[in-house]
């Protein structure tokens, strides 16, 4: 069976005017969708079904990479939504131990996700210390890799705002704080606190 482009959990106009139809649509319909089908191309002839997690973690080359790609967007459309809510209270307590204060932690994101130079990804992470950190990956690079559970991913790849935000990635930072879906990375923190398999519940899909 071909791995299919799973659907997005919005419409493609939901997240304007941070994220418009035009820029989700070329983002899921053809970016995140073209790591797939360059997956399923490159699996062609393989008799056996492979979850993109096995692939993360037994492939290499170009294969590794896409099944990175696919799994990093799939998670990073469920870290927005169109239906805001502030971070819940244990979420905002432990932000806040670790960075001083919500607005703490939004700066020190910011400030990792600006630190790349090309394409990538920024991300919050449950280290296997039992501590949150942020995580900068070059390229295809995923925390699963890293022995780290994600929380929080935002794609830092040029794709993700030229379209909305021309070169001003910074601003493309800001905005995308209005439609961070919290309860979902609520929702992954207890998971990765409440079991070290946590991590193979965390695409809800
Ligand atoms: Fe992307």
């Amino acid at each position: 069976m071909p791995l299919e482009l799973p659907s997005l959990p919005y419409a493609t106009d939901a997240l304007a005017p941070v994220i418009s139809a035009q820029n989700l649509r070329m983002h899921h319909e053809g970016i995140h969708a073209g790591y797939l089908q360059r997956l399923n191309t490159l699996l062609a002839g393989d008799d056996k079904d492979q979850s993109l997690e096995h692939i993360m973690n037994t492939g290499r080359g170009e294969a590794q990479a896409c099944a990175c790609q696919a799994w990093n967007h799939t998670f990073f459309w469920q870290c927005l939504t169109p239906w805001y809510q502030s971070p819940g209270d244990a979420l905002e307590k432990a932000l806040t131990a670790r960075w001083g204060s919500l607005e703490g932690f939004q700066e020190a994101f910011m400030a990792s996700a600006m630190a790349h130079f090309m394409g990538g990804w920024t991300w919050l992470v449950y280290t296997p210390q039992g501590r949150l950190d942020i995580h900068n990956a070059a390229d295809a690079g995923s925390p699963l890799l890293r022995g780290f559970i994600p929380l929080l991913a935002v794609d830092m790849w040029e794709h993700a705002w030229y379209i909305d935000f021309g070169n001003n990635r910074r601003k493309y930072l800001q905005k995308l704080w209005s439609i961070i879906n919290w309860p979902f990375v609520e929702q992954c923190l207890e998971d990765a606190m409440a079991t070290a398999e946590g991590r193979r519940n965390l695409l809800h899909v």
